[in-house]
């Protein structure tokens, strides 16, 4: 197996439900991905993004590695590694720094912002006294003010006397990070950074456009629901939810009193976010426990709890959502990605909560 070269990219995300393994060939002429290897196994011992098992991780991570190397026929031997849970916090801070005068000129002018001023201004944004076990995941500039002017995306090369930046800070749990980067260098694959999953996939997801003029996507994974508000260009607001769509499973297990693998066979199936779009008449049969009588549950009885999970779920988001400044702004509205958005009737529903545009999101600029 030949060792990936600098055009490859890998990624291995760690979710709830499942852990993958994406080996994608990055094409700079088109600016698109080209998959050359994927590798999906049913996630284990991780439980909203924290490892609850540590061999079982391992195991799972490895069989997912395993897979996507031998359909690109390429060695895994360093990864990006996409991470989410309810560990993870978004805030927005600023930081100002005065703009020094160049010495090296004796004619005056204008101080002009260099990259290095720019980098110190960051450095200050993020200066923010976290708590001693978190750590900085990303910081995502939203804007740059020059003396009076604001709005600005790239200060380089301007003048002016102060420089000030509002940047969103995304951190995480420091040790839930590191063991699980641990996990994956025992395996002799080199980290070499890590993602907010929920960030990835919004950027892979989203336009320009939609950045610019205002959206929220909302991941909906099988443990937790991330939240990523964009307006201007930026991130305005990230939360992370501990509620996912394995709670509808885990509703419909207790309810219908049945086991989680049932349950979550009958939801793939049969559940409908809004009660009313699924027929009172279809009916299923339960799954018979040893010497069990036969029971029949409709899709409209099933959907009705479903429904009810989903729009308390709906209404977490919805508070998410007004915590960032600019919530009556979104003129894309809500864009939803993970496996939770697959389920049926989900986007009329949202759309009428929200009153607002609501589309499934899909990755753009992929083939293979
Ligand atoms: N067609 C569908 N209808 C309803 N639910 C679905 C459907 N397909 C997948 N799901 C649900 O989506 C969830 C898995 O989503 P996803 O793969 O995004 O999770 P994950 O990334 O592993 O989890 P997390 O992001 O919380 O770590 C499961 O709970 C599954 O039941
Ligand atoms: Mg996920």
């Amino acid at each position: 197996m030949k060792i990936s070269d600098k055009n490859t990219q890998i990624g291995i995300d760690i979710g709830t439900s499942k852990i993958c393994c994406a080996i994608t060939e990055i094409n700079s002429d088109e600016g698109s991905n080209k998959i050359l290897g994927v590798g999906n196994v049913p996630s284990q011992g991780i439980k909203k993004g924290s490892i609850v098992h540590r061999d079982r991780v391992m195991d799972a991570i490895e069989a997912a590695v395993r897979e996507a190397e031998l359909m690109a026929g390429i060695k895994v031997n360093r990864a990006m590694l996409s991470i989410s849970g309810d560990h993870i916090r978004g805030i927005n801070t600023q930081g100002a720094i005065a703009i020094q005068k160049s010495s090296a000129r004796n004619v005056p002018m204008e101080q002009e912002i260099t990259q290095n001023d720019v980098s110190r201004v960051l450095e200050l944004a993020k200066a923010v006294s976290l708590p001693v076990d978190r750590e900085i995941l990303h910081i995502l500039p939203q804007e740059y003010l020059i003396d009076t002017m604001d709005s600005i995306k790239d200060p380089v090369g301007m003048s002016g006397r102060r420089l000030e930046a509002k940047v969103h800070l995304i951190t995480m749990a420091a040790t839930t990070a590191k063991n699980l980067v641990n996990c994956v260098h025992e395996m002799a694959i080199d980290v070499e950074g890590l993602v907010f999953q929920a960030l990835a996939s919004a950027i892979a997801t989203l336009d320009t456009d939609e950045k610019e003029l205002g959206v929220a996507v909302v991941d909906i994974g099988a443990g937790t629901t991330d939240i990523t508000v964009f307006y201007d260009g930026g991130v305005r607001h990230s939360a992370v939810i501990g509620v996912g769509a394995s709670t509808v499973t885990n509703d419909i297990a207790v309810m219908l009193q049945i086991g989680m693998e049932d349950a979550e066979q009958i939801k793939l199936k049969y559940a409908s976010a809004k009660a009313s779009m699924s027929s009172t008449e279809l009916e299923f049969d339960l799954p018979v426990k040893n010497g069990g009588i036969a029971r029949k549950v409709s899709e409209h009885e099933l959907s009705r709890y479903v429904e009810a999970r989903m729009i308390e779920l709906i209404q977490l988001i919805g508070r998410e959502i007004a915590r960032s400044d600019v919530s009556d702004q979104l003129t894309y509205g809500l864009v939803l990605t993970g496996g939770g958005a697959m389920l049926r009737n989900l986007v009329p529903l949202a759309q009428e909560k929200f009153n607002m545009p609501v589309r499934i999101g899909r990755p753009k600029n992929f083939s293979g």
